[in-house]
This record gives C-alpha cells, structure tokens and sequence, in this order.
C-alpha cells in the first residue's frame, strides 16, 4: 500500500493529499508552539479535541450561511476540507484587550473594546508574522479590495456568532485568529474560511473567574493546558459528562497498539 502524500506540515497540523481532487485531509497534532516557535512542547490530546471542536464551530457557520472548508471529520484526528490558496494574512479580531494589542499599545489586558477591532498579520515565519495594513495588502497584491471587503464582512459574522457561542456557555471571547483561501472554480475564486477555530487560535476566559481556557496555558506556562481544552469542549457538548478521560484515553491506547 503506498503511503499518502503529504501536502504540507505546520505547526499544529499536517496536510495530506484527499480522496478526490480539490480535497485535503487536514491532521491534528499535539504539538504546540509559542512566539514563532521559539517555544516549543506538546499538549496531550489537544489535536484530538482540536479536531472535534473545530468541526462542531465550522459545521455551525455553514449552517448560518458563512462558507468554510471544512467537509466532514474522517476520525479523531483528521478532518475532510476544501482545497484553498491560502490568503497570506492571519485576521486577528478583538472585542477585549489582551496580548500583542495589549503591550503594542500599553492597554490593560481584560479591557472591554470600545468597537470590535480587526488587524491583519502577514504570514511569513521567517519575518515573524508582522502586522500590517490595508494599504500593504493592496500595495504588494496579497489580496484584492473586493477580498478584503468580504475577509472583513466574515470575520465580522465568525465574531457575532462565535461571541454569543461562548457566551451561552460562559466564555469571554476576547479574541482569535482567522485564515481565508480562495476556492478556484474554472476561472472564479471566491473567499472561503480556511485553517481551523479551536484554543489554539482564541483567547477564551471563564466568564466568572476570568480563568484561561486556551493556548495562553502553554504560551505564559501556566499549567493545565489539557484540563482547559477539554473544559471548552465539555461546554460546547461535545465531550459527555465523565468521558473527556475516556476518549483521550481511547486514543492513546490506539496509538499504542499502532492503529
Ligand atoms: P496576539 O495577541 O498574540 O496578537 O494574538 C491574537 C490572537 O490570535 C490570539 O487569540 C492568538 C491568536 N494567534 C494565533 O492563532 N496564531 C498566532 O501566530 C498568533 C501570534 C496569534
């Protein structure tokens, strides 16, 4: 049997070559990574939970009409998508202050918004993912205005439903990081949401004590990063009362036997 091809490995994800052409099969990893990857570890059964909650968030915004690539999930760890061109910009949209916006520009982290903020990032490892302007994106062609203008009216959607998501559970949706592609259809492209939504690329506080439930675990070593996934996948419903142990110890037994 030969072994599948790999299109492309990240981070936190690997991406191989799809059943069908225009598919991808999209892999969670456990490994994490902080501040361009000068901090490096792994968060056990994160790719697992990943994968679920970013299924359930995506499979949401299709049925509100907010097109993604998500297909279906295949298994635990790997999901059925759309095969995109990257747009080569994170949008980063905030509704409280914290982290980069929070030292850029000396506000104190926790600071409610006066308006919901979107900046953009370029995607570029080796630069470290500088921020950047509108004026950037049209200058150096990453992105037409007519893109631009829908990446905006989206993540501006993803935001009002993602807010009241969390909300109806308890979190502070403070703020997360989106990735677009274009879907090529003969001669046409239209702009899809891309990447993944899990808290990996969201700041998501307990509502009441203002605990962390997402990557800033990792990224400030605070301990507990697995506990605060599986918390967040808990309140979304997708683990049942009593199995989050059970389904991350299922796989683990599975990878142990070399399934
Ligand atoms: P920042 O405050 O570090 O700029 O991050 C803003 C949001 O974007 C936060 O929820 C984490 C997310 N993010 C990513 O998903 N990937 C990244 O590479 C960075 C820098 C941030």
């Amino acid at each position: 049997m030969s072994r599948r091809r790999l299109i492309y490995e990240g981070k936190a994800k690997i991406l191989y070559e799809g059943p069908e052409p225009g598919t991808l099969i999209q892999y969670f990893k456990d490994d994490a990574t902080a501040f361009n990857a000068q901090k490096k570890g792994t968060i056990s059964g994160k790719g697992v939970l990943n994968n679920r909650i970013s299924e359930h968030i995506y499979t949401l915004l299709g049925s509100i009409g907010v097109p993604t690539h998500f297909i279906r999930r295949l298994n635990m760890r790997e999901q059925l998508i759309r095969q995109v061109e990257i747009v080569p910009i994170e949008v980063v949209v905030r509704n409280v202050a914290a982290g980069t916006l929070s030292t850029r520009l000396g506000i104190e982290e926790g600071t409610q918004l006066p308006r919901t903020i979107i900046e953009y990032f370029y995607k570029d490892d080796a630069l470290g993912d500088p921020m950047i302007a509108d004026e950037h994106i049209a200058a150096f062609g990453w992105a037409s205005q007519d893109e631009m203008n829908e990446i905006a009216d989206l993540a501006i959607r993803v935001n009002d439903f993602l807010c009241g998501l969390f909300a109806a559970i308890g979190i502070r949706l403070v703020d997360f990081k989106l990735e677009f592609g274009r879907l090529w259809e003969n001669d046409y492209s239209r702009i899809i949401l891309a990447d993944e939504i899990s808290p990996d690329g969201c700041r998501l506080w307990d509502m009441s004590s203002g605990e962390k439930l997402d990557k800033d675990r990792f990224r400030r070593d605070l301990g507990g990063e697995a506990e605060a996934y599986q918390e967040v996948a808990r309140r979304l419903g997708l683990l049942p009362e009593g199995e989050a142990n059970a389904v991350l110890d299922l796989e683990e037994h599975r990878a142990k036997r070399g399934k």
